[in-house]
């Protein structure tokens, strides 16, 4: 009801028009960010070498918040090797930067399938200098290195890469996920990993739930909420200074900044309408899945990160080629105190073992589509040796 009334005075005709002094029109029709979204219609055809080719599609890997953790430096057209880029973790909600592997293990997934499809093999060497422990360091995630073969076949998959999207619109309560949706998405995930996930019945009430408590926990806890404000991005021209973070773009959201209603301190402010706008968003979004899927691993190893994110890349383009949404739900898997007995019920829920992590869960549904997400141009990201 209070988002029904905020979207209404938000919405009243006449209001962004008076608060922006040009037309309506002209108001909605110059707010895409189109620079930001820039490195989706590049990929593919900026770079004739293959290694950068193929770099240009894995940069519009999902990842955590929109960080875009990934650093490249090139050894020459067909080796290279990726790091993390330390100035992009989460320190509050990814303590141990797991969420942060996974986001670089969509992104070797998405190389990889690149590689493919440009007929090359993608040879990937994870931590070559051994494997970080409870924080990340400067050391190599993986040694990238591509060789011609004419053997390559493309894998279908990779036709999705560029409409694949992280949905968090509301999802169609009348239309139910398919038994064969939902069993081609848990199928496809590929090595190292454990998937399921759920369709119906009182395990998909339960994880509606359990995912909604969670993200109030997240709310209510200052610090970690204040770290998702503050990559915040409002508006096309803050959205352009930094395509990453967490994109509050569109007509709507940008007149509400401009009449005040919307900033990082009301974002931030419990008491505010545009907290309570969030907050009821994102009840929204668990109240709305029609599923869950999830990824879990034996153990909890950074090399089973990285196989979680490569499974997850998969699942993400597995749901488009269904013509379904999908959107992860990460509160109750963070490693934060405040999250423990939410991290407990989902272990509980849905591991078959002590030594079982669940390392994604997402939730998938009917939806209207969304825009693609920002991205720093893949020239930002590499350095050359
Ligand atoms: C490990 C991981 C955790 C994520 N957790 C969430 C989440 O809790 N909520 C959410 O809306 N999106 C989540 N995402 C999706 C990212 O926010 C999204 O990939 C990013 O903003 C880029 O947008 P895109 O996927 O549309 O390209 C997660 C992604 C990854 C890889």
């Amino acid at each position: 009801m209070r988002r029904r009334q905020f979207l209404k005075i938000a919405g009243t005709s006449g209001v962004i028009l008076a608060a922006t002094g040009i037309g309506a029109g002209a108001f909605i029709a110059t707010r895409s960010p189109t620079r930001a979204m820039a490195p989706w219609n590049q990929a593919g055809s900026l770079y004739q070498d293959p290694m950068r080719n193929a770099l240009s599609y894995a940069v519009l890997a999902p990842n955590p918040h929109n960080r875009q953790p990934w650093m490249v430096e090139l050894k020459s057209e067909s080796e290279a090797v990726l790091r993390c880029d330390l100035e992009r973790l989460l320190p509050a909600t990814d303590p141990f930067d797991r969420q942060i592997v996974i986001g670089l293990g969509c992104f070797i997934e998405l190389f990889s399938l690149a590689a493919n499809h440009l007929g090359f093999r993608a040879d990937v060497d994870v931590f070559p200098d051994g494997a970080p422990e409870d924080r990340l360091d400067q050391r190599p995630i993986a040694a990238l290195r591509l060789t011609a073969d004419t053997g390559t076949v493309p894998d279908p998959l990779f036709a999705f890469a560029l409409n694949r999207r992280t949905n968090r619109n509301a999802y169609d309560l009348g239309r139910p996920v398919s038994d064969q949706h939902l069993s081609a998405i848990k199928k496809i995930a590929g090595p190292g990993v454990l998937v399921d996930g759920v369709n119906r019945g009182p395990l998909l009430e339960k994880l509606r739930e359990l995912t909604r408590l969670a993200m109030r926990g997240e709310f209510n806890h200052p610090t970690a909420h204040q770290e998702s404000v503050g990559l915040m991005r409002i508006g096309k021209a803050e959205i352009e200074a930094s395509p990453d973070g967490i994109y509050l773009g569109g007509p709507l959201l940008e007149g509400l900044s401009l009449l005040g209603m919307i900033s990082r301190d009301q974002l931030a402010d419990p008491a505010s309408d545009a907290f309570r706008f969030g907050l009821d968003m994102a009840d929204e979004q668990s109240n709305t899945a029609m599923g869950f899927v999830w990824i879990s691993t034996r153990g909890n190893a950074r090399n089973a990160q990285l196989a979680a994110g490569r499974a997850y890349m998969r699942q993400a383009l597995q749901v488009e080629a269904s013509g379904l949404a999908m959107q992860p739900l990460s509160q109750a898997l963070q490693e934060y105190a405040a999250m423990q007995p939410y991290y407990d019920e989902a272990h509980g829920l849905l591991t078959r073992g002590p030594d079982e992590r669940v390392q994604m869960l997402a939730r998938i549904g009917f939806a209207d589509a969304v825009k693609p997400a920002p991205r720093w141009p893949l020239s930002t990201r590499i350095k050359t040796a």
